[in-house]
C-alpha cells in the first residue's frame, strides 16, 4: 500500500507526465507506426519559401520538392486559401504517406487589420479587449489559410533599449501574465477544431527580454529566484492556458542556449509546468548554438533534439544530420518519434488530419478581413492603448472648431503607423494623423507642415528602413522645414505636433543606447514651445523614451505607441475628447538610460535612500535622480479621479481564508473617464529580498463625471505566494502593506497579517 502511495505522489509531482503519455491518440500512433526515421525527422522541419512568395507561387522549388519527400512539417510566410491549398495539396497528394502541414505566421499585433502594437495593447490594461483583439487576428488570418501563430510574446523587459520591448507587455510579470492569458484565449478560444481559431505559440522561452545591455540576440544571466519570481510567470501562465505551442529564445541560461537547454524544454517546461504541446526553436537558433560554441551542425541538432526541442525552424539541421547522428547512436528514434508524435498530435488537435483543407475557404477573406467591425475594435483598441503623460492649461481636449497647425514628421505618414512586427499588414491602408482630424473635426481648420525629419543621419535612416521607407529624409533643409512649420502656427490656434520614433526604430534587431528623441525634432518641439501657442505634443514609440526636457516645457503629452490601422482616427477620437484617454504605462520611463534597468518593483536594497537629496553612502546617483522620470501603472485622464477610504475587511488573513481590500474612487472633474485602479502590496519579510512593490490587483472602471465607486480586491494566500530559494511555492506568515491608487507611485495606506 505504502509502496503505491509512493508512487502516486511522484506521479502528481511530474505533472502526471507519465499518465499522460498513455493516453496515446490512436490516429497518430497508427501514422507514426507506419514512418520511416526520415519521415518522422521531416515532420520536424519547418520552413519558410521566402522568394517563392514574393514572385507569387505557392513555394519555391527546394520546398516543394521537400515537402514531396514528407521532409518538411510546416511553412511559414505562405498566405491566402488557394496558396495554402496548394501547398497542402503537395504534402497530401505528393508525400508518401499524405500528412498536411502546418502553416505558420507572426500575426502579432493583428493580421490586416493591425491593432497597436502589444506594449500599447497591454497599456489599455483591458483584458477583454485584447482578447478581443486576439479573436479578430485569429479569425483574419484562419480566413488567410493560416492555422498556427508565433504570438503571443510574452518575455519580460526592464530594459527600453531592447527594440523587442515594443512586442511585449512591458515590466511586470503579473500584468503580463494576465495579457499572456488573454491572448492565448483569443487565439485558441478553447477549441482548436474550429476554423477561426489557430494554435497559440508562447515565446520567446525564455528570459529574452533580459538581453545584457539591452543589445538585441545579447546574453543572459540570471538568478534563479529572479527568474521562477519575475520573469517565467507570464510564459507559465500562457501554458495554464492551453497555448498548444512554445517557441525557444535565442539566448542561454544558464550558459546553454535555449534550443538545446535540457533544463529549461524539459525539466522546467515538461515536468515541472507539465506542458504537452510542441516546441520551435526561433529562426536558425538551433544553427546559432554554433556560433555560441557549442559544436558544429551536428552536435547542436542532437543537443537540441535531446534537450526537447521538437521543431527546427529554417535551420535544418535537423533534416541533414539526426538521421547520421541515429546511426551512430547519439540520439535515439524514440526521441524522434516522440517530437514526430508531438507535431501529429498538433495537427490532430487542428483537425487538418481529417481535413487539410480546413483553412483554404476562398469565401472566407472577403467575408472575414478588414471588416468595418474589425476596424472599428482597431480605433477602439488604439485610443484605449494612449496614454496622456501630461496636462498643460487645459489644452487638451481641443475644440472641433479650432485652428490647428499639425506640424511633426509623423502627422501626415501612412509608412510608420503599423509599428514593428505587422509584416500582414499593409502600411497603405493606415490612416494619417491629417486624415484622422479631417475626419472627426470637419469644421477645424487643419493646416499641416513636416517640420522635420525624423532624423536628419541618411546612414541612420538607412539601417531603419530596411522594409521599406520609414525616414524619410526631405530635400528641403532641415532650416527650410522648420521656416515652413512656424509659418503655419503663427495663423493658428494651437499647435499639434506628432513626433517621435518610426516604426522600425523599434522591434527586432533594433536596440538603441539613447532613447530620447532624435535631435532633428527636438529642435522643432524647443521652437514650437517658445512660440507662445499652446502646444500638444503626440508622441510615438515602440519603446519607453526618455523625455525629461520635453516633460519641463509647457506643453501636453499623449502618448500612442504606434496605434496601428486606424491611427489617425483614433488619434482624432482622443485628441477632440470623443474619447478619453485612460492608458497607463506598462513599462517605467527612466530619466537617463543610466537608470536602465529601472522597474517599479526592484527589490529594496541595505541602504536604502530616503529621498531624492543626495546622501553619501547611500543607494543613489551623484548626477540622476532615483526615481524614474514616470512610473508604472502612471497615466492622466481629462478628468480628475481622487482615491479615498481605502480600508481592508480584516487584519488578520488565515492562510485558508480570505480578506477584502477596497478603495472609494471619484471622479471629480467635468468629463466622464475610465480609471485603472491598482493594487499593491509589500510582503516586509521574507526569506528572500522582497520586492517593494507588488502589483496584486487592478480593475479599470468607468465613471461618469461626479460619480463614484468602491473597488474591491479579493485577496487569498495564492496571492501573496511567491517561489523561495529552494524555488519551492510557498508563502511566509508575517506582515504585508498595501495600498490602492492610479499608478505604482503610491504610499502604503494600511497593512494586514498573514498567519498560519
Ligand atoms: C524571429 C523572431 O525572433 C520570432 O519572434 C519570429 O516568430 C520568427 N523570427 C519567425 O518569423
Amino acid at each position: 500500500m505504502k509502496k503505491i502511495n509512493i508512487s502516486l505522489t511522484v506521479l502528481f509531482f511530474m505533472g502526471f507526465s507519465w499518465l499522460q503519455a498513455q493516453e496515446r491518440i490512436p490516429q497518430v500512433e497508427e501514422l507514426l507506426g507506419k514512418m520511416t526515421l526520415e519521415e518522422k525527422i521531416g515532420q520536424l522541419n519547418l520552413l519558410t519559401p521566402g522568394g517563392g512568395v514574393a514572385t507569387g507561387s505557392v513555394v519555391s522549388e527546394d520546398v516543394e520538392a521537400k515537402i514531396r519527400a514528407g521532409n518538411v512539417g510546416g511553412i511559414f510566410g505562405v498566405s491566402s486559401p488557394e496558396k495554402v491549398r496548394q501547398a497542402q495539396e503537395l504534402a497530401v497528394k505528393n508525400s508518401r504517406l499524405g500528412i498536411p502541414l502546418l502553416i505558420g505566421s507572426d500575426v502579432i499585433h493583428g493580421y490586416k487589420t493591425t491593432f497597436p502594437i502589444p506594449l500599447g495593447l497591454s497599456s489599455s490594461w483591458d483584458m477583454d479587449l485584447i482578447e478581443e483583439t486576439a479573436k479578430v487576428a485569429a479569425r483574419e488570418a484562419t480566413a488567410d489559410g493560416i492555422n498556427w501563430n508565433f504570438s503571443p510574446m510574452v518575455d519580460i523587459s526592464r530594459d527600453p533599449r531592447w527594440g523587442r520591448v515594443a512586442e511585449g507587455a512591458g515590466e511586470d510579470a503579473y500584468l503580463g501574465s494576465q495579457v499572456a492569458r488573454a491572448m492565448v484565449r483569443g487565439y485558441q478560444q478553447d477549441d482548436l477544431t474550429r476554423p477561426e481559431t489557430m494554435i497559440a505559440t508562447v515565446k520567446h522561452l525564455a528570459l529574452y527580454g533580459a538581453s545584457e545591455g539591452g543589445r538585441d540576440y545579447n546574453r543572459v544571466d540570471m538568478s534563479r529566484t529572479k527568474m521562477f519570481n519575475e520573469y517565467l510567470p507570464p510564459y507559465k501562465a500562457a501554458i495554464d492556458e492551453g497555448a498548444a505551442s512554445v517557441m525557444t529564445s535565442f539566448n542561454d541560461i544558464d550558459g546553454v542556449p535555449a534550443s538545446g537547454n535540457k533544463w529549461l524544454l524539459t525539466d522546467l517546461l515538461r515536468e515541472r509546468w507539465g506542458f504537452e504541446g510542441f516546441v520551435v526553436s526561433d529562426y536558425t537558433s538551433v544553427n546559432e548554438m554554433i556560433a555560441h560554441g557549442m559544436g558544429d551542425l551536428q552536435d547542436v541538432s542532437a543537443l537540441a533534439i535531446k534537450a526537447g526541442l521538437d521543431m527546427d525552424m529554417v535551420g535544418e539541421g535537423f533534416l541533414t544530420t539526426l538521421q547520421k547522428s541515429v546511426e551512430e547512436g547519439r540520439v535515439s528514434e524514440e526521441e524522434i518519434t516522440i517530437a514526430a508524435r508531438r507535431i501529429l498530435e498538433a495537427k490532430h488537435k487542428l483537425g487538418l488530419l481529417d481535413d487539410p483543407y480546413k483553412y483554404s475557404d476562398e469565401s472566407r477573406p472577403e467575408r472575414d478581413i478588414l471588416t468595418d467591425e474589425h476596424r472599428k475594435t482597431a480605433r477602439k483598441a488604439a485610443a484605449s492603448s494612449f496614454v496622456l503623460l501630461k496636462k498643460h492649461n487645459n489644452t487638451l481636449p481641443l475644440s472641433k472648431n479650432a485652428k490647428i497647425a499639425l506640424v511633426g514628421p509623423l502627422a501626415n505618414d501612412k509608412n510608420n503607423m503599423l509599428g514593428t512586427w505587422a509584416p500582414t499588414g499593409d502600411p497603405s491602408l493606415s490612416i494619417p494623423i491629417l486624415e484622422g482630424f479631417r475626419n472627426v473635426a470637419p469644421n477645424a481648420t487643419v493646416t499641416y507642415a513636416k517640420g522635420a525629419n525624423i532624423s536628419d543621419d541618411p546612414e541612420y535612416a538607412k539601417k531603419v528602413n530596411v522594409f521599406g521607407p520609414r525616414i524619410e529624409i526631405s530635400e528641403e533643409s532641415p532650416e527650410e522645414l522648420l521656416k515652413e512649420a512656424m509659418d503655419v502656427v503663427e495663423n493658428a490656434d494651437v499647435v499639434v505636433a506628432v513626433v517621435g520614433e518610426a516604426t522600425e526604430m523599434s522591434g527586432e534587431a533594433a536596440s538603441r543606447t539613447e532613447i530620447s528623441i532624435p535631435e532633428s525634432q527636438k529642435k522643432l518641439i524647443r521652437e514650437l514651445s517658445q512660440s507662445g501657442k499652446p502646444v500638444v505634443l503626440v508622441l510615438m514609440s515602440g519603446r519607453p523614451l526618455t523625455i525629461p526636457e520635453e516633460m519641463q516645457l509647457p506643453v501636453s503629452i499623449l502618448q500612442v505607441w504606434h496605434p496601428g490601422v486606424e491611427a489617425g482616427n483614433a488619434i482624432a477620437d482622443v485628441v477632440f475628447g470623443d474619447i478619453n484617454p485612460s492608458g497607463k504605462l506598462t513599462a517605467t520611463w527612466p530619466h537617463n538610460v543610466g537608470q536602465i534597468p529601472i522597474y517599479y518593483g526592484m527589490r529594496t536594497t541595505g541602504r536604502p535612500a530616503a529621498s531624492e537629496e543626495f546622501e553619501k553612502f547611500k543607494s543613489n546617483y551623484l548626477d540622476s535622480p532615483i526615481a524614474p522620470l514616470l512610473p508604472f501603472g502612471y497615466g492622466l485622464s481629462y478628468t480628475n479621479f481622487e482615491y479615498s477610504d481605502v480600508k481592508v475587511s480584516d487584519n488578520t488573513l488565515n492562510s485558508n481564508g480570505e480578506i477584502i481590500v477596497s478603495a472609494t474612487v471619484a471622479n471629480t472633474g467635468e468629463y466622464d473617464g475610465e480609471e485603472v485602479v491598482q493594487l499593491y502590496i509589500h510582503d516586509k519579510v521574507r526569506s528572500i529580498t522582497p520586492p517593494m512593490k507588488e502589483l496584486k490587483g487592478f480593475q479599470k472602471i468607468n465613471l461618469k463625471a461626479g460619480e463614484s465607486q468602491t473597488v474591491e480586491f479579493n485577496i487569498s494566500v495564492e496571492d501573496l505566494k511567491f517561489y523561495n530559494g529552494n524555488l519551492e511555492y510557498v508563502f511566509e506568515p508575517g506582515e504585508f502593506e498595501f495600498f490602492v491608487a492610479g499608478s505604482s507611485d503610491g504610499e502604503f495606506q494600511g497593512t494586514f497579517n498573514l498567519e498560519e
